[in-house]
């Protein structure tokens, strides 16, 4: 165990509390004891409490909002609509940072920064994105450690479990036709369940942990074998899952690796193999 130990639980601002990650935040830290104020682009509420409105592409906003709060920690999970948003996915991590200024800051990151080509990925490894979206959270990256860097800047992979991920829903739509496509045999991530990644976000706030750490799941696994986890553990027929080669304009095989987070951070961090074997969890 590393010692990195800044005990703290007061208010914490969730930005994007409406996601599929903030909504897990949010509400995990509010069971263990802080005062959560979450924020999101629209109308929609958030757990545990309703959200602030908060547009991260304007500088102005994002100060006002935290002179208000004035939280003592801030988990920016939020992402643009559309993931290669520039404006809100690379400005607003910037917008977030600057306004940050001493405020203990933990900012998500993405392993899809990275073409595969090393297919191995330590926290030294420099991001080589090959599409928009990793290009904007690799400037998000450069953006947070520039303007916050004492901010802990966390790169992490697919996120499910709680049967509202993106791959979950994206299964349940490919088996029952509502959507066309495949998934990729191909493609190899390291997916992490929702919780494990909420509690080492929340373990983070309240540390000094400072610049890149990777977080996400024990198992390297194809987008088309976690769909067949996804359909065994739902009750969906996996023969229905159509699979194909990725098409080879994104990411084939990224794998972070997990020692030091193995290192620092409690929380234990599961495989999909182990989480997609019981119900869903959140
Ligand atoms: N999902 C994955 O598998 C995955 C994998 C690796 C990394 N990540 C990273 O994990 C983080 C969370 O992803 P997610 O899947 O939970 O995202 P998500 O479900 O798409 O949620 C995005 C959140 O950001 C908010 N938002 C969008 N545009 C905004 C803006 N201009 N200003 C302020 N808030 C805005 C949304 O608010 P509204 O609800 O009001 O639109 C929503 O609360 C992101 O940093 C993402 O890059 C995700």
């Amino acid at each position: 165990m590393i010692g990195y130990g800044r005990f703290v639980v007061g208010t914490l601002l969730v930005t994007g509390a409406t996601g599929s990650l903030g909504r897990v935040v949010a509400t995990r830290a509010a069971a263990a004891g802080w005062t959560v104020v979450g924020t999101c682009l629209g109308a929609g509420a958030a757990t545990p409490a309703p959200a602030e409105r908060l547009d991260i592409r304007d500088p102005a906003a994002v100060r006002t909002l935290l002179d208000r709060i004035r939280p003592d920690a801030i988990i920016h999970t939020a992402v643009g609509r559309n993931r290669d948003d520039w404006g809100t996915t690379a400005d607003g991590a910037a917008n977030i940072g600057v306004a940050a200024g001493g405020i203990r800051l933990v900012h998500v990151s993405s392993d899809a920064v990275f073409s595969g080509r090393a297919v191995h990925y330590d926290e030294s490894a420099a991001p080589d994105p090959i599409n928009p979206y990793g290009a904007a959270k690799a400037a998000a990256e450069t953006a947070v450690r520039a303007t916050a860097p004492q901010a802990a800047i966390v790169r992490t992979s697919l996120i499910l479990g709680d049967g509202r991920g993106g791959h979950e829903i994206l299964t349940h739509a490919l088996v029952s036709g509502r959507r066309r496509g495949a998934l990729f045999t191909d493609d190899i991530r390291k997916p992490v369940h929702v919780d494990d990644l909420a509690d080492a976000l929340l373990e983070l706030a309240a540390t000094d942990y400072a610049g890149i750490l990777n977080v996400a799941g024990t198992d390297a696994i194809s987008r088309y074998d976690l769909g067949i986890l996804v359909a065994h553990r739902d009750g969906l027929d996996p023969s229905a899952i159509p699979a194909a080669p990725s098409p080879g304009n994104h990411a084939l095989d990224v794998r972070l690796t997990l020692d030091r987070a193995a290192s620092i951070l409690n929380v234990r961090l599961r495989g999909a193999r182990d989480f997609l074997s019981t119900a869903p969890t959140s």
